[in-house]
């Protein structure tokens, strides 16, 4: 990895942090962790498919190991993910009515928070709960429709039990759009007022080349920001796609010179919004790792601040040049 270039974690008024698997805690990919973050988020390793693939067995190796490696070299680690409708085993929902499935997720929830009480500094209780397209602005997830909203009081209440310590967030995607910014903010809201110990929103931003704007980035960091939550950027990444069919056989400078700018005109307003934003999280550090390799569909993205060789990119000097 190139020495000489400044640590982004030095670079920005607010804890970096980066997605990781436990082989990109390994060799290069592991020095380079080390070198720029302050925060690690196990992409998969914490997801209730990996932590409990069938009722009562829990399976903990990678999640482990990678809290332990961020323990080892000073790093926090933010939990991903403790309910969430995808990357959940079947079993969870089979035959269950609401008392039985509040039951398995406050097993579920207790088990994983009190196995890294003090290791964690913050969890996503709950990922991706908001529809905006719903007359009550909440997806209808399997967790819904057995437990309505109770799965999320359960979920925050069982969380802070296990951990009063840990940061408790409520995670979702496409929160810089209006519609979707205000059906979770409502959804906060209303949960707050109950009582519900939400401590935060974090803003996946999984964001491409021109959409949406920083703008609304903007808008919606200020908007949360009147409830008094804290905020942050938990997925971080810029898809040199503008739509999900789309595939270039090679990525040309220009586009990623483009996706500099991009990122430094999200870095400039995340360090405007410093107050309200804990940290910021790429939802991996260098290209060849990126979730958008093989989804929507397999094709080449670099989507991330390092490229395939782990050099930096015109994205990662747009973190780090202020303006
Ligand atoms: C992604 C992982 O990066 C992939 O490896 C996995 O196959 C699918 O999930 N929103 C989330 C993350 O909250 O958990 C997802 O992570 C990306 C979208």
């Amino acid at each position: 990895i190139q020495t000489d270039i400044p640590a982004l974690k030095d670079a920005v008024p607010f804890t970096m942090g980066t997605a990781s698997s436990r082989a990109e805690t390994l060799g290069v990919h592991g020095e380079l962790l080390v070198k720029h973050f302050g925060s690690l988020t196990p992409g998969n390793a914490l997801k209730w498919d990996a932590t409990q693939p069938s009722e009562g067995v829990f399976t903990f190796a990678d999640g482990d190991h990678l809290v332990d490696f961020a323990a080892g070299h000073g790093l926090a680690v933010r939990g991903h993910t403790l309910a969430w409708h995808s990357q959940t085993p079947d079993w969870v929902f089979a035959g269950a009515d609401k008392e039985t499935l509040l039951k398995r997720l406050e097993t579920h929830v207790r088990t994983l928070v009190t196995r890294y009480k003090g290791k964690i500094a913050a969890w996503d209780v709950v990922n991706e709960v908001v529809d905006e397209n719903q007359p009550d602005g909440l997806r209808r997830s399997p967790w819904y429709e057995i437990a309505g909203l109770d799965f999320i009081r359960t979920a925050f209440r069982v969380a802070r039990e296990a951990d009063p310590d840990a940061k408790l967030f409520i995670n979702d995607y496409n929160t810089e759009f209006p519609r979707k910014r205000e059906a979770l903010y409502a959804l906060v809201k209303r949960l707050k007022a109950e009582g519900v110990p939400i401590d935060g929103v974090g803003h996946q931003l999984h964001l491409n080349i021109e959409h949406p704007s920083a703008a609304g980035v903007e808008a919606t960091i200020e908007r949360f920001a009147t409830l008094g939550v804290d905020q942050q950027v938990t997925e971080l990444d810029v898809s040199v796609y503008t739509d999900f069919v789309s595939s270039y056989d090679t990525i040309s400078p220009e586009l990623l010179l483009q996706q500099g700018h991009r990122y430094k005109e999200l870095f400039d307003v995340f360090r405007r919004q410093a107050a309200h934003l804990s940290s910021v999280t790429v939802w991996g550090a260098s290209d060849d790792v990126s979730w958008l390799r093989t989804w929507p569909i397999p094709r080449l993205n670099a989507p991330l601040p390092f490229d395939d060789e782990l050099q930096a990119k015109p994205a990662y000097w747009g973190i780090v040049d202020p303006s």
